[in-house]
């Protein structure tokens, strides 16, 4: 029996794009389904001025395939030397969408991230006024906290001293892990957002650590206990406007991956659709994910859901390749596990 399924073609609200070979490579498997990303500044050095945002845009417009459409929607990177002016300037020229906050160290290539958020309140105060949305990684870094805790104590160390003392700044809780930050999300306003990654709809941490260790699917920040993917799954699947896709697809070679100090990231980018049809369906919740995936972003981003549609298809069970071939090496694309009977229909 076969059964589709038809939404608003999806935005991809934090995305990995990287740059050079990788970028080629891995473009074409994000625009094949979606239509825009919030496209991550981490690379090295990062993407902090206006100006290396629209340098970055033309080298992804650049190495789009012929045919293909997609909209980068950019992002600067928070150092604690950044300008406020040229944030207004390139978010009034329409380059910017969002600043991206990592508290240094917190994960890959965030060494310039911030140590001090004194250092910053020009620039996040000049964002609350410009309506200039704030991606967070939201994780501390001391030493001292728990890897697993390090979310939840973001969140009242961090998130919530700067929402106050920042009123009308607007904030998206990026990849949120735990039931904590689902809590802390669904108790804020319009301004607060958060994004959910497919990885975590699927996997806790005993897919990393039983059995052997995994390294795809060590990603940051990494898979809490059972009952915090169980939390993800609810606010994912509840159509609430503060819940919305961001893959947070982060290619890394193969090489890189099985490691003695591996990298954090899963690639996700060629087969999130079919895997949130598989687990959107099985909290009986299909009819939303077109809200999830496609229409609760683009609303708190303020912008028109996109014109055209894609079409998922269940039938027989649908593999999907298990890496693809990069100039930079192979990468690994995320295996949920189990088979999956989801399919694009291009
Ligand atoms: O797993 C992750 N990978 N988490 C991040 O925050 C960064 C990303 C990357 O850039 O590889
Ligand atoms: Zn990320």
């Amino acid at each position: 029996m076969t059964q589709t399924l038809t939404l608003r073609r999806p935005d991809d609200m934090h995305l990995h794009l990287r740059d050079g070979a990788m970028l080629a490579a891995v473009l074409p498997e994000s625009a094949r389904h979606f239509a825009r990303a919030i496209v991550m500044p981490n690379l090295v050095p990062p993407v902090v001025t206006g100006a290396e945002a629209a340098a970055y845009r033309d080298r992804i417009l650049a190495a789009l395939p012929e045919g293909m459409a997609f909209e980068p929607l950019m992002t600067l990177y928070l150092t604690e030397a950044t300008d406020p002016a040229d944030v207004a300037a390139a978010h009034a020229s329409g380059l910017v969408k969002a600043v991206k906050l990592y508290p240094a160290g917190a994960t890959t290539n965030s060494a310039s991230g911030v140590r001090d958020f004194q250092k910053v309140r020009a620039v996040l105060e000049t964002m609350a006024e410009i309506g200039l949305p704030l991606c967070v990684h939201g994780e501390v870094t001391d030493p001292a906290v728990d890897i697993f805790d390090r979310e939840a104590v973001f969140i009242d160390r961090v998130l919530d001293p700067i929402r106050r003392a920042t009123p009308g700044l607007r904030v998206v809780m990026e990849h949120i892990t735990t039931e904590e930050g689902v809590d802390y999300a669904r108790a804020g306003g319009d301004d607060l957002g958060a994004t959910i990654t497919t990885h975590h709809l699927i996997i806790n941490r005993n897919h990393i650590l039983a059995g052997g260790i995994r390294p795809h699917y060590y990603c940051l920040p990494v898979a809490k206990r059972e009952r915090h993917r169980l939390a993800l799954r609810a606010a994912a699947t509840s159509g609430q406007a503060r819940f919305f896709l961001g893959t947070d697809s982060a290619p890394h070679p193969d090489h890189l991956k099985e490691h003695a100090c591996g990298c954090a990231g899963c690639f996700t980018a060629t087969n999130t659709m079919p895997l949130l049809a598989h687990v959107f369906e099985e909290e009986g919740a299909l009819d939303r994910l077109e809200a999830f995936a496609a229409l609760n972003g683009a609303a708190f981003y303020r912008l028109p859901p996109n014109p055209g549609t894609l079409t998922l298809m269940k039938g027989d069970a649908a593999p999907f390749p298990a890496k693809i071939e990069t100039g930079a090496g192979p990468v690994t694309v995320f295996d949920p596990g189990f088979p999956v009977h989801w399919k694009v229909l291009d």
